[in-house]
């Protein structure tokens, strides 16, 4: 799957946002070296630090389904002028379970960003330092 299609798919799991408060809606997908797919959107709570976003959804959804190996992740949502970035938090996740995967970037408009994990979080601490 290209790109395009990997954002359309993320588009689909957007619908499924549950943005109750903030009303951002975000979708993202995962794939894995096999070529398999899931998906995720976010999913806020009342209590609002609970909330989980789009791609740890999609990730923990894979990694549960005893999936290990990543090749693309893809994100949208509706962002002006650029597309939507992972947050924080799901770069150290991604960073530590899908180190190698290309990271796209993408906005509700078409605009899209491809990167590697290396260089959306870089000095990372990940599983080598606990060694
Ligand atoms: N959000 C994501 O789903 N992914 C990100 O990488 C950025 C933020 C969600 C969390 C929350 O539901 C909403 O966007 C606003 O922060």
């Amino acid at each position: 799957m290209n790109h395009e299609e990997l954002i359309q798919l993320a588009l689909r799991a957007r619908e499924k946002a549950l943005a109750t408060y903030s009303k951002f809606q975000v979708g993202a997908v995962v794939v894995t070296r096999s070529g398999k797919i899931y998906s995720g959107c976010n999913i806020e709570i009342s209590s609002y630090g609970l909330t989980m976003c789009a791609e740890r959804v999609a990730i923990f959804k894979a990694l549960s389904e005893g999936e290990r190996e990543f090749t693309h992740v893809a994100l949208v949502a509706e962002v002006a002028g650029e597309p939507c970035y992972p947050c924080g938090a799901c770069r150290q996740v991604l960073w530590d379970f899908a180190p190698k995967a290309e990271i796209i970037c993408a906005n509700t408009s078409g605009e899209i960003k491809v990167f590697q994990m290396r260089d959306l979080i870089p000095h990372a601490f990940g599983s080598d330092n606990l060694k």
